[in-house]
């Protein structure tokens, strides 16, 4: 399925390849402001063009809005807008699966009758719709006084800090690069260019805050705030692992005291129990594969024949899918947190 949600729906359209990407949102209500510098801002910080070390698909990621905003209001109905794929080279896809791509998987579910080119819809490329639906949807939970931001918690072997989990106060992060402790940029930095001049990619983890939730946010059983989320992160292609709070090995160090007021002294759940937010910041860490597409010599699988044949993927790709697919991280979980709070 490509659509998501109960009360706030989102259809994410297109492929890599085809002639654009796109969103439908359906939910949002009429006489909403769509701030369209802040939706301007996400969509630039998920763009290669922003991030000197990732792959040269330079695409303009301009848009038209087709349906649902006027003078940048929004009048209730469904917003719809796409995103013309213009910087694509089809050229350099045939059809010998890449391994750990969605190829051959794709290729075989669906007997051959599906666009594979560039990934198709499994490719990055699908997170910029994300990221504009969901900036649509952080504007309003930011109106409410929800915040939601992230940072690079690892890249490869290097790592930042973590958030404070009580998160008294939003720490000064840099916008492209954002970090608890902004001095490990550099031994990031050196990490990813290593590893490109090797060939090869790097696995990577961000971590996610939101904090200014209600109390009792989320519909236990299968509607948990975890659940919920989890099911928008997952669509973030070479997304492996979410997890929130911190595991500690002993329950006398997981357990969150309570003070005055129902609050705690520490935040070791991550702001969530029983699938609802407990009124303490939500904290969640999401890791991501390396980019499957190294520039080392491996073994691919040709389609048609049916044989496994040699492959060296041309072309250069991004070496690890952050710091760019942090704001899809922060954008997926506000469509989540959203048509959670429009129940
Ligand atoms: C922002 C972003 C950029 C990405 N850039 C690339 C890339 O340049 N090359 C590549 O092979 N994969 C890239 N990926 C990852 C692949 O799309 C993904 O690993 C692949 O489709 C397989 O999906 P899976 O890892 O979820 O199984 C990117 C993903 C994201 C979110």
């Amino acid at each position: 399925m490509d659509s998501t949600g109960k009360n706030i729906r989102l259809t994410l359209t297109g492929a890599s390849h085809a002639p654009e990407v796109g969103f439908t949102l359906e939910g949002i209500p009429r006489g909403t402001v769509i701030d369209m510098d802040a939706l301007r801002a996400d969509i630039r910080r998920r763009s290669a063009a922003a991030h000197p070390n990732s792959t040269p698909r330079r695409e303009t990621d301009d848009f038209s809005i087709r349906s649902g905003i006027a003078d940048g209001i929004a009048d209730g109905s469904q917003i719809s807008f796409a995103f013309p794929n213009r910087a694509h080279d089809s050229s350099a896809y045939n059809l010998v699966a890449r391994p750990s791509h969605a190829d051959y998987a794709a290729y075989t579910k669906y007997g051959g009758n599906v666009d594979i080119r560039g990934g198709g819809k499994y490719s990055g490329r699908m997170t910029l719709p994300l990221v504009a639906a969901g900036s649509i949807c952080r504007g309003i939970l930011s109106r409410r006084g929800i915040d939601i931001f992230g940072h690079v918690l690892r890249i490869g072997a290097v790592s930042d800090e973590r958030f404070d989990a009580m998160l008294d106060k939003r720490p000064p992060m840099d916008e492209l690069f954002p970090l608890v402790d902004g001095s490990v940029k550099a031994a990031m930095e050196r990490a990813m260019a290593d590893a490109r001049s090797r060939g090869d990619t790097l696995s990577c983890e961000a971590e996610c805050a939101v904090t200014g939730l209600p109390t009792g946010l989320g519909e236990p059983l299968f509607d948990s705030v975890e659940g919920t989320l989890s099911k928008l992160l997952f669509m973030i292609p070479g997304l492996r692992g979410v997890e929130f709070g911190e595991d500690r090995i002993l329950g006398s160090r997981m357990n969150d005291q309570f003070t005055d007021g129902g609050r705690t002294l520490t935040n070791h759940s991550g702001g969530v129990n029983g699938g609802m937010t407990n009124g303490q910041p939500l904290i969640f860490r999401c890791w991501f594969r390396p980019i499957p597409s190294i520039a080392l010599p491996q073994t691919g699988f040709d389609l048609q024949k049916g044989v496994p044949v040699p492959l060296t993927i041309s072309g250069r790709h991004d070496v690890c899918i952050l710091p760019r697919g942090l704001v899809a991280v922060e954008c997926a979980a506000a469509i989540g947190l959203l048509d959670l709070i429009m129940e």
